[in-house]
């Protein structure tokens, strides 16, 4: 089937300049209050960023908001599954581990301005508060130039403008095509060790050089490179999925990390990718470390519409 990105959330614009990727959990306590306030936010997501555009065309709001395995079984044990949705599996490698974390619903936001996110979010959670509690919330921003925290320019590879919707929307699962899969990886970093190292040591760690962002020769990178080990080349073809990653930082606590977040139509992708990146021990990894670890299905307003209609 062709997708048809009318029908999908925003899980193919940019990274945005302000974010905040929020994680709840479902409070477990009325299934029928907390369902009721799951269609009326399936129902009123879609009004509120509308409004927000209108308010503030120039803020650029984008929002992906979706479920976790758990949360779909809970809320929908009679409807039809996403095909690839359940909880993420930790992936142990040699040296360090993918952590799988809980994750009921998950909503990134993201926008020009931090003061436009501020505002959808608090208008999303007055209808999720009541049966919400808060797993993690993180405020992340676009670094200059579009650096990561570690100094690279992030996204060079990835899917850009309208080609990104054939890397992330969902094309062979006829119940939910125009959705998406969002893996979410909070990492933190040791800025000091990563910060030590010459710049030529961080360049054949990433694979790529710090200034011009010119990818290095091959035989130049580490074997265990960022963009050697994250590749996944299965069957010969290079694969690709749609990385919005933005740093985020408490600079006087000194907690600084990268939010990872990457949609794709197929998370098998996405789960090839992490696991090379473990199982090879990613040079990045000796300075990241993955303190949650959750996979979401991110309906699309055909599939919001249906959760709204109480069809689910
Ligand atoms: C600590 C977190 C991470 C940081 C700071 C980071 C940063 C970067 C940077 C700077 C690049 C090079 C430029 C580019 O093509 O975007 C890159 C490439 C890439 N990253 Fe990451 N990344 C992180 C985690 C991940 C994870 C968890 C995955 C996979 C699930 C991933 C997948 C990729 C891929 C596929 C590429 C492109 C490789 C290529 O074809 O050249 N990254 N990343």
């Amino acid at each position: 089937m062709t997708v048809d990105i009318k029908k999908a959330q925003d899980v193919y614009k940019d990274a945005g300049e302000s974010v905040i990727f929020t994680t709840l959990m479902l409070n477990h306590k009325d299934l029928k209050t907390e369902k009721d306030a799951i269609a009326e936010f399936s129902d009123m997501s879609n009004s509120i960023i509308n409004s927000m555009r209108i308010r503030d065309p120039e803020a650029q709001a984008h929002i992906a908001w979706g479920f976790g395995s758990d949360a779909w079984d809970y809320l929908f044990p009679n409807a039809p599954k996403p095909k690839e949705l359940e909880n993420f599996k930790e992936i142990k490698g040699p040296k360090y581990t993918a952590v799988s974390t809980p994750g009921d619903i998950f909503i990134h936001v993201r926008s020009k301005k931090m003061a436009v996110c501020y505002e959808l979010m608090d208008q999303f959670m007055g209808i999720l508060r009541p049966i919400t509690s808060v797993e993690d919330e993180t405020h992340g921003f676009r670094y200059i130039e579009g650096r990561a925290i570690i100094g690279f320019i992030d996204g060079t590879e990835n899917p850009a403008g309208i080609e990104s919707m054939d890397y992330t929307l969902i094309d062979d699962d006829p119940e939910f095509n125009n959705g998406s899969y969002a893996f979410a990886q909070k990492y933190i970093h040791n800025m000091e060790a990563w910060k030590s190292l010459k710049t030529e040591d961080q360049e054949k760690a990433i694979g790529r050089h710090k200034f011009s962002d010119r990818e290095l020769d091959d035989d130049e990178k580490l074997p265990n490179a960022h963009n050697v080990a994250s590749k996944d080349e299965e069957g010969g073809v290079e694969h690709k999925i749609v990385r919005m990653n933005v740093p985020f930082s408490d600079p006087a606590k000194d907690i600084t990390g990268t939010y990872f977040i990457g949609y794709s139509k197929d998370f098998a992708v996405t789960n090839r990718m992490l696991t090379n990146m473990f199982t090879k021990s990613d040079r990045l990894l000796d300075f990241s470390t993955p303190i949650t670890g959750n996979l979401f299905f991110i309906p699309s307003k055909t599939t919001l519409e249906k959760i709204a209609d109480g069809d689910y």
